[in-house]
């Protein structure tokens, strides 16, 4: 019998491991980028592991985020930063290629990216400073 309609995501990409990757992809991606790099402080360490955390309990691995910071509260928790859809579309960018660095492709890369796209919309909380052009 075929199970594979019951494994999570997070066990899915290969659990602990592929999750780190990805998130040290992601962020040495963050880093390069004019857009988001300003937004962070200049070590990463904090929010690596936190990123790290939330991801891993998002995607059906162990508990992490909620054992070492409790309820998530993402959105406020990003409110002392502006966050624009630019930065939403740079954010989602460097995690669209840190998949593909950490090998996660096919029917997991796609919830992941469908999952994370609306989380990153979600954290919108200012305009953007050009008016956005229908094209
Ligand atoms: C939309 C673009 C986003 C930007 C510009 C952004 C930026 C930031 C910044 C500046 C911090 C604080 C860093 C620090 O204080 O060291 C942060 C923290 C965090 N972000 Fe984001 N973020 C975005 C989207 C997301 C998304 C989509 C997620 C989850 C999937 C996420 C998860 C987190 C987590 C878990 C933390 C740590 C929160 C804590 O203090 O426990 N962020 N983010």
């Amino acid at each position: 019998m075929d199970n594979s309609q019951f494994t999570t995501v997070y066990d899915a990409i290969g659990g602990e491991p592929t999750m780190r990757r990805l998130i040290d992809e992601f962020y040495a991606r963050v880093e390069k980028n004019a857009l988001l790099r300003p937004l962070f402080p200049e070590s990463f360490d904090e929010v690596r592991e936190r990123q790290f955390w939330f991801q891993s309990q998002l995607f059906g691995g162990p508990k992490l985020y909620s054992e070492n910071r409790g309820q998530p509260m993402l959105r406020a928790r990003h409110l002392p930063f502006p966050i624009t859809k630019a930065h939403a579309r740079a954010w989602l960018g460097c995690m669209k290629e840190a998949m593909a660095a950490a090998g996660i492709s096919g029917p997991a890369a796609e919830a992941m990216m469908s999952r994370l796209t609306s989380t990153a919309f979600h954290m919108v909380n200012q305009e953007d400073e050009e008016p956005e052009v229908d094209r």
